[in-house]
């Protein structure tokens, strides 16, 4: 690695402070007194007695003490000089506007939390949340968390089986959604998706419907009732419901090794702190600033950067409904002139996708308002990184490359503007930030000497970690503080240089990450295999020039199927029905036999070499070698 080239010329003169090293070293010194200083900033009915207990694989954060998310994100802002201003700045598809204050949110947040006790949703209830990207979404959200209960948001991308699945997972009682959305101009019915969803979701007493497009939706009486008729007749104010700091906020489901997706488990106190220092520090956010974070809120980038991290501080954060390229490709441009936007944040399928439209949409619009830009959801390469900086940045934002994970709950390797920028290298996330504990480590968890790759590790707890899976204790030991006995384990493989600059460098396990979307290679090939056709099938990811990674399956027929276009599109689609459209495959190809290792284990690692073209390496364990010459001749044909 060319470091010294790399290092981003506005960056170079900068005189360092020191304040970063400063405060990463009190950090790991004085956890207690550290992260107390911060919470203190936030309001809390009662204060902790301790501010982290336990040990790996259970930990403990502000033990005693007891708050409440909405009343920290609204209230205090409610009884300050922000209560007129703009919590949400909102732009549909079609071009309509809505802005909300912090008054007219916290009103109907109270009302909301109204009608979910009315509905009978009770402290520790799971409420799911499957909704367009409208304000309401987020009104569910901290309606949900204000009365104690827990949200599970599922991305309104999924499937009628992939929400009835995380919906039964969590048992939820409630269900939040709406009459439709838009999807490039075309009206979708979600609804029709949820009763779909409902017909094998017995834990479900209600649904409350969001009409966003005034479609006629089916309503089944006694079950399903609309949003603005909930709403005319409920109270103006709920008292919040003052939780304990490790009370569960809010389930996550994401995607893992094995075939069922897993529901992460956030708590209150500390999940709250943790997005709270972090959106200061890496954004360095400020009041005058419109911070656009472009992710989905069914996604933990939503829930820590959309909906609370800019609310806990009383920023504005802006939502757009749409498609990035919709009407045309300088849609999220236009956005950014039209509302000034400050801060942007996003993911680099998406910075590719725009540099392949190129500068020409870029340079139509006035950009200037723009102080900030920000990366997330996988390794963005040096040339989209130098792109962003120069047609969107001008060359004057730095841009904070942000790794993290569901499981972490907010940011933890990344540069710190709102403490003190270091030089950028495009393509590093440069330094953990203060009081995150992450290493690079071998097989046996001692530290690899600089630029040699091992696993990523955190060694200590921080104030965002997940408590848990949902329903699954078992597993959260197993998958993440199993391989390094006291360590959190990340799944990610990375490297550090020699001067300390973390390197991510992917997924050291079965996690592919198209689009920057999260999917379990199992789960993919459950799906498959589900199918009356398909007797067994292999997932892998094969590098995509905008969406990073994308999905190709190697699929064995049963008896008396036979290989066809017809049967390939049908497979597209049917996985498209199960999980959804960020799960549809690049390439089936269909093969008499997968190859395997004597003992019958995939072996996906020769697939993938097939596929990039790569030395296919040791074949010692192989079963059978005309295995691999077939896999061969089928790449090669549909190519
Ligand atoms: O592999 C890493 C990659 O995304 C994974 C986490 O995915 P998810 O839980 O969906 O959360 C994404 C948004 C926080 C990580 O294990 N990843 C995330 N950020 C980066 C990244 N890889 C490289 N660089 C990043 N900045």
């Amino acid at each position: 690695m060319e470091e010294s080239k790399n290092v981003l010329p506005i960056t170079q003169g900068v005189v360092p402070t020191g304040k970063l090293k400063e405060m990463r070293k009190r950090a790991l010194e004085d956890p207690e007194g550290f992260w107390s200083e911060i919470a203190n900033e936030l309001y809390w009915k009662k204060g902790w007695e301790k501010v982290i207990d336990g040990e790996a694989p259970y930990f403990k954060w502000f033990v005693g003490g007891k708050t409440n998310l909405s009343y920290n994100a609204l209230d205090r802002h409610v009884k300050s000089w922000r209560k007129n201003k703009a919590a949400i700045i909102w732009e549909g598809e079609p071009g309509d506007v809505r802005v909300l204050t912090y008054y007219q949110l916290w009103k109907e947040v109270n009302k909301f939390a109204n009608v979910l006790k009315d509905l009978g949703v009770k402290k520790g209830d799971r409420v799911t949340i499957y909704m367009p990207m409208v304000p309401e979404a987020v009104v569910a959200m901290l309606a949900t968390v204000r009365i104690g209960a827990i949200h599970s948001v599922v991305f309104s991308g999924f499937s009628a089986k992939g929400l009835a699945e995380r919906i039964n997972d969590a048992q939820a009682k409630v269900v939040i959604t709406a009459d439709g959305m838009w999807r490039r101009g075309k009206k979708l019915n979600l609804k029709d998706i949820v009763d779909k969803a409902l017909q094998e979701t017995p834990s479900v007493e209600s649904v409350v419907v969001y009409n966003r497009l005034g479609l006629e939706v089916n309503m089944e009486e006694g079950r399903d009732y609309k949003w603005d008729d909930l709403m005319e007749g409920a109270k103006t104010y709920a008292e919040p419901e003052w939780v304990e700091s490790e009370h569960p906020s809010f389930i996550l489901y994401t995607s893992g090794t094995t075939g069922k997706p897993k529901g992460i488990i956030h708590d209150t106190g500390g999940y709250m702190v943790g997005v709270y220092a972090t959106m200061k520090w890496v954004f360095d956010i400020r009041d005058d600033d419109i911070h656009w974070c472009t992710a989905d809120i069914g996604w933990i980038t939503g829930h820590s950067y959309v909906v609370y991290g800019p609310l806990l501080h009383g920023a504005t954060t802006l939502m757009y409904e749409g498609a990035p390229d919709y009407p045309k490709p300088d849609r999220w441009w236009s956005i950014v002139e039209k509302y000034g936007v400050t801060t942007l944040y996003t993911a680099p399928t998406a910075i590719r996708m725009f540099m392949r439209y190129g500068e020409k949409w870029v340079e139509k619009h006035d950009l200037s308002s723009l102080r900030l830009l920000g990366s997330v959801g996988e390794p963005i390469n040096p040339e989209a990184w130098w792109w962003y900086y120069k047609y969107i940045g001008k060359e004057k934002c730095p841009i904070v490359d942000t790794w993290w994970q569901t499981e972490t709950g907010h940011i933890m390797i990344s540069p710190v503007p709102g403490i003190e920028l270091v030089p950028l290298k495009p393509g590093s996330a440069t330094y953990p930030l203060p009081g995150i504990d992450a290493e690079v480590v071998d097989e046996n968890g001692n530290p690899v000497p600089p630029n040699t790759r091992g696993y990523l590790v955190i060694r200590r707890p921080w104030p965002g970690m997940l408590h848990g899976i949902w329903g699954d204790p078992e597993r959260y030991v197993r998958t993440y503080w199993s391989k390094f006995p006291g360590m959190y384990f990340t799944g990610d493989y990375a490297m550090k240089d020699n001067d300390g600059y973390f390197w991510i460098l992917g997924r050291a396990d079965d996690v592919i990450k198209v689009a920057g979307h999260r999917l379990g290679t199992l789960e993919l090939e459950s799906a498959f295999v589900a199918h009356p056709a398909v007797s067994e099938a292999a997932v892998v990811a094969k590098p995509h020039p905008v969406k990073g990674e994308a999905i190709v399956a190697f699929v064995t027929l049963k008896e008396g199927y036979q290989p066809s276009d017809e049967l390939r599109e049908e497979l597209r689609k049917w996985i498209r029905d199960t999980i959804g459209p960020v799960a549809t495959p690049e390439e089936i190809h269909f093969v008499s036999k997968l190859p395997k290792t004597r003992s019958g284990k995939i072996m996906r690692r020769v697939l993938r070499a097939v596929i990039t073209g790569q030395q296919l390496g040791d074949l010692s364990t192989l079963e059978d070698e005309a295995s691999v010459e077939e896999v061969k001749r089928a790449v090669e044909q549909l190519r």
